[in-house]
């Protein structure tokens, strides 16, 4: 049944383009997972949010109903869209059923490539060949989780940005063995999310949008270091003469000292170049616990 449910829906996406996807698991309930699943329910798709525990999607359950309901509030969305979203949403643990129901898979579970390889190896089994394997993962480039996948040709990155309800972005990463068809049909699925789909011709660690980032972040921490302006200074450059929304020592405050610094460590784990290492000044802030905003102090300190 299923297999001919498939078989038709993807008839149907190749004659109309679309990503033939009916149903959408996301794995892993936490800030990414939890809101990717919810746009695709609000999408229309069929959604199993899926974790290793009930407590995860609980929180993540009450995370989004108190957004919705502020959204609703702001007029940003109708209650009854809301309420049909909930209707498409299924929580649960049994990530097995909910993989061999789904024509796509998107995980987002912990950012650790043990983790991930060991999640995909088990999908692979449990899903038909035609479903759609993506990993959110910001560092972990496609082509390492293919190697455990025996249809490598399914397997691409999605990756979504933080708010995921709110921000536009998705790039799709293939790796070198990714088919056509899925690199298609990952599309068109970004795009029916109603996402705006930076497409990526080959795999990069960093992708696009976080390389652009970082060459900003880059070239202020080195007019820091050089001690050409103070970092106050350099953010008031990027906003009011680049009209950025906030200056690159405001962001890494808002994002996490420490994510900044695990970052560029898993960037270097991967290039070893040691110009992906962190910054000297950004080893110096997470070492003493200066996180950021989270922590009350991080390049600024926040009341
Ligand atoms: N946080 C961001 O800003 C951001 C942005 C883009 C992409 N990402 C990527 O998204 C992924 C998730 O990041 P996050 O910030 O949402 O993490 P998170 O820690 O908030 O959530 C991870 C969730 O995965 C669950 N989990 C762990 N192991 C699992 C398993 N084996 N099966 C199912 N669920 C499991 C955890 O219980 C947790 O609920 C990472 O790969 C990260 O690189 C994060």
């Amino acid at each position: 049944m299923k297999a001919h449910t498939q078989q038709s829906l993807q008839g149907q996406a190749q004659a109309d383009g679309g990503s033939g996807v009916e149903t959408a698991t996301v794995i892993g309930a936490g800030t990414m997972g939890s809101q990717i699943a919810a746009v695709a329910a609000l999408a229309g798709f069929h959604t199993y949010l899926v974790d290793i525990a009930e407590e995860p999607l609980a929180q993540a359950v009450d995370q989004l109903r108190s957004r919705f309901d502020r959204d609703v509030e702001k007029g940003r969305r109708t209650r009854e869209d809301v309420e049909a979203a909930w209707e498409r949403l299924i929580t649960t643990t049994d990530r097995d059923a909910a993989a061999a129901a789904s024509d796509i898979v998107v995980e987002a579970a912990v950012e650790d490539l043990d983790v991930k390889r060991r999640i995909f190896a088990e999908l692979d089994s449990v899903c038909s060949p035609d479903t759609i394997l993506a990993t959110n993962s910001s560092n972990i480039v496609p082509s390492r989780l293919a190697e455990v996948v025996e249809h490598g040709g399914r397997m691409c990155n999605l990756h979504f940005f933080n708010p995921a309800l709110v921000m536009e972005c998705v790039e799709l990463v293939p790796h070198h063995g990714t088919s056509e068809e899925t690199r298609r049909r990952a599309g068109a699925f970004a795009e029916e999310l109603g996402k705006t789909l930076v497409t990526l011709k080959q795999e990069i660690p960093g992708f696009v949008a976080n390389r652009l980032l970082n060459a900003i972040r880059r070239e202020a921490l080195s007019l820091y270091d050089q001690g050409v302006a103070d970092f106050p200074d350099i953010d008031a450059a990027a906003r009011t003469a680049l009209r950025h929304p906030m200056g690159p020592f405001e962001l890494m405050d808002l994002v996490g000292i420490d994510v900044v610094y695990l970052i560029r460590q898993a960037e270097h784990a991967q290039t070893g170049d040691p110009e992906d290492l962190p910054d000297p000044a950004i080893a110096e802030l997470y070492e003493a616990g200066r996180l950021g905003r989270k922590t009350g102090r991080g390049w600024y300190s926040y009341a």
